[in-house]
């Protein structure tokens, strides 16, 4: 029996068109991966949907003028139109507004944890806006910080500070649609108790020892800190109804039936194939390995709260055996903002761009490890350089070859050379190579590892001048074009999870009827004698007229201005890419910092702020407090008696009424945080440089 992976990403809101740093988190990686696994002979479906509910789609509907429904009809029908385009292979594209499927499902997971005793009723207060008529939920209220006194301060968080809030924390709130004063009201909702899973979860957290480090680790913090109970109804009239009749007129949180629609969409899958059981071999099969695609953002959900509403079923779900969060992916050097209209949007980006190039680019400078930078440049670079210089390249000037000089059919081998063999053995040893880093979520790496094969397959062409041997000896010029060809096939496996177009071009051209699978690939054999089919450039080149012309539509959609055009006598002076996307400080502006190192004193936790660490600090012969986010980190006593490094003339604040005088420095990297601490010793009020 083949291993089974039932394979998922993230549910994408149908409230707006796909865009770059979307596909480069939760959906490039994942379609290259289910592409390889298939190639690999596994047992796999891919399944995905439209995630369909949830606040943000019923305030954009009211802003149209139209009804939810017809909203979501609308992105949902232009997802799968995006996806198609990207040659997405889901083996069912789902919707979470399926009133037979979905919301049955949705209702029975309720009224399961709620007649386990895992769901309980609270009343509490909350901001109403009696214009809009609806509960605000915080990111719709705006108001004073009560940290920092800066205003257009959002309901979740502020800006200016950065500091978490509830939207009843701040000052003058208003509702951000319609810009009107608020009102407190009391009302009634149903908290998950994921207290009550606390133990389980820290046990199959343990267990997990094959993920990621930072995700794995990130739960257990958050688990340390204490689960909260969390809300799981609204009061919308938009959702899922809640199946108590003391909850009339209310529904489920998005979030709470968005990852049921990982389930539905696969008894969907099963229907359509008239096996309408079939769905459960995956999701009730411990077996089944359980791979959840998504970004950064929805750790919490994906590897708390979804394995706490699974274990919350009598059914026995299989539970997450992966869950690959990529990083954020940037654009142009800024934070993509769909609101300030900083986004590539997947369909523009194809009305100039091949799927091949953008999908090549967008994996090869995936964000897997750390946040990534899309450049439309960077991007003309590597697809001119990498993929169609190397990869392009190769297989179109053999076929090219076979086509003018040797009678246009593939070629027979002679006896094969030594330098022959190597190159055969090196796809070989590269493919298994490959398939270990995709197997490990390495997509960058995976595809590099392919690109070795093709950049191989180059050198060899030229080192055996096939076109030398022509006139001088047809038969040694076949043999070489016959493994240029069997490498071709190679590639068209090595480089199918990433470039689908490219290798089903391949395949025609070389008269194969289907992609050969992993194993097969290591042998490559090719249709020896058979016609090839119309030979065609395999990838484009970009030119710089496109880049330019995405460059400008961006600006020009986020309301900027465009880079003033640089007269061609003065390209030279020019800052590099990198250069324009690092401001250079001096000397004296790091002075400016005024850091010193500082030896922690004593050290607390602030009450009632879960992230926060109070300590007074020697910076010299003088005691100060600093107050640092690092609690979900850092254990209070980990830190006394350190010496580290404390910026002094930080600008005083009152965080949680606690005073703090200096900023203590530390280093993030997937949400996991370390102090920066002084290599070998020196006294208090050192300065730092
Ligand atoms: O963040 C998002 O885009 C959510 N729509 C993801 C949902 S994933 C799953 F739970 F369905
Ligand atoms: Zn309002």
């Amino acid at each position: 029996m083949p291993e089974r992976y039932l394979v998922t990403s993230a549910l994408p809101y149908a409230n707006g068109p796909l865009h770059v740093g979307q596909l480069a988190g939760a959906y490039m990686p994942a379609d290259s991966y289910v592409r390889y696994l298939r190639l690999a002979g596994k047992d796999v479906i891919y399944i995905c949907g439209s995630d369909e509910h949830g606040v943000p789609i019923t305030v954009r509907a009211e802003k149209e003028g139209v009804t939810p429904q017809r909203l979501v009809d609308r992105f949902h029908a232009g997802l799968v139109k995006t996806f198609d385009a990207l040659r997405f292979t889901f083996d069912n594209y789902g919707r979470t507004t399926l009133r037979e499927t979905h919301y049955p499902l949705s209702q029975r997971f309720f009224t399961n944890l709620y007649e386990g005793g895992y769901v309980k009723p609270l009343e509490t207060e909350q901001l109403f806006c009696e214009n809009c008529k609806r509960f605000l939920p915080d990111r719709y209220v705006e108001g004073t910080c009560p940290h920092c006194g800066a205003g257009g301060a959002r309901g979740d968080q502020c800006e200016n500070c950065g500091r978490w809030l509830a939207a009843m924390e701040l000052g003058e709130p208003r509702c951000k649609v319609c810009d009107g004063v608020p009102v407190v009201r009391k009302t009634t909702h149903w908290y998950l108790e994921l207290p009550k899973f606390a133990d389980r979860l820290r046990e199959w957290l343990a267990g997990n020892t094959h993920w990621r480090d930072n995700v794995r680790k990130f739960c257990l913090s958050w688990l340390d800190e204490g689960l909260a109970d969390r809300a799981i109804t609204r009061d919308i009239n938009w959702g899922v109804p809640v199946p108590l009749p003391e909850a009339r007129g209310k529904v489920l949180y998005v979030w709470f039936d968005a990852p049921i629609g990982y389930i539905t969409s696969t008894i969907e899958w099963a229907r359509k194939r008239g096996q309408p059981d079939r769905w459960k071999d995956y999701w009730l099969d411990a077996d089944t390995k359980l791979v959840h695609f998504i970004g950064k953002d929805n750790i919490v959900f994906h590897a708390l709260v979804w394995p706490a509403m699974l274990m919350g079923q009598p059914d026995g779900f299989v539970l997450p055996f992966q869950i690959p969060a990529n990083e954020f992916l940037n654009l142009e050097g800024r934070k993509i903002s769909t609101s300030r209209n900083w986004a590539v949007w997947v369909d523009d980006a194809l009305a100039d761009f091949q799927v091949d190039a953008l999908r090549y680019y967008l994996t090869a400078n995936a964000p897997e490890t750390r946040d990534a930078d899309f450049s439309f440049a960077e991007m003309a670079t590597r697809v001119n350089s990498e993929l169609a210089d190397i990869f392009g390249n190769f297989v179109n000037r053999a076929l090219a070859f076979v086509k003018n000089y040797l009678g246009n059919e593939v070629p027979r081998a002679g006896a094969l050379q030594a330098r022959d063999e190597e190159l055969l053995k090196l796809a070989g040893r590269q493919l298994d190579a490959e398939a270990a880093h995709v197997e490990n979520f390495e997509m960058r790496a995976a595809l590099a590892a392919a690109l070795e094969i093709a950049r191989a397959a180059n050198k060899y062409y030229n080192d055996e001048e096939p076109w030398a041997w022509r006139e001088r000896d047809r038969g040694r010029a076949e043999t070489i074009l016959n493994v240029s060809c069997r490498v071709a096939a190679t590639l068209s496996t090595a480089f199918d999870p990433f470039t689908p177009v490219a290798t089903a071009e391949i395949r025609r051209m070389l008269g194969m009827e289907r992609a050969l699978s992993w194993e097969e690939a290591k042998t490559a054999a090719v249709p020896e004698g058979a016609p090839l089919g119309d030979v065609k450039i395999l990838i484009e080149k970009i030119d710089d007229g496109k880049v330019a012309a995405q460059l400008r539509a961006l600006e020009k959609s986020a309301g900027l201005e465009p880079a003033a055009a640089v007269p061609e006598e003065e390209k030279e002076t020019v800052p590099t890419e990198e250069d324009m996307s690092e401001e250079h400080v001096n000397m004296d502006d790091v002075k400016k910092l005024g850091m010193v190192v500082a030896e922690v004193k004593t050290c607390e936790r602030v009450e009632g702020a879960d992230k926060l660490l109070k300590m007074t600090v020697d910076v010299g012969g003088e005691e100060r407090p600093v107050v640092a986010g690092i609690a979900p980190w850092y254990e209070p006593e980990d830190l006394v008696g350190k010496k580290i490094i404390v910026v002094k003339n930080m600008e005083p604040a009152t965080i949680r009424g606690a005073e703090s005088r200096g900023m203590l420095l530390a280093a993030e990297h997937h949400d996991v945080v370390k102090v920066l601490a002084l290599d070998g010793d020196l006294p208090a009020g050192a300065n730092v440089l």
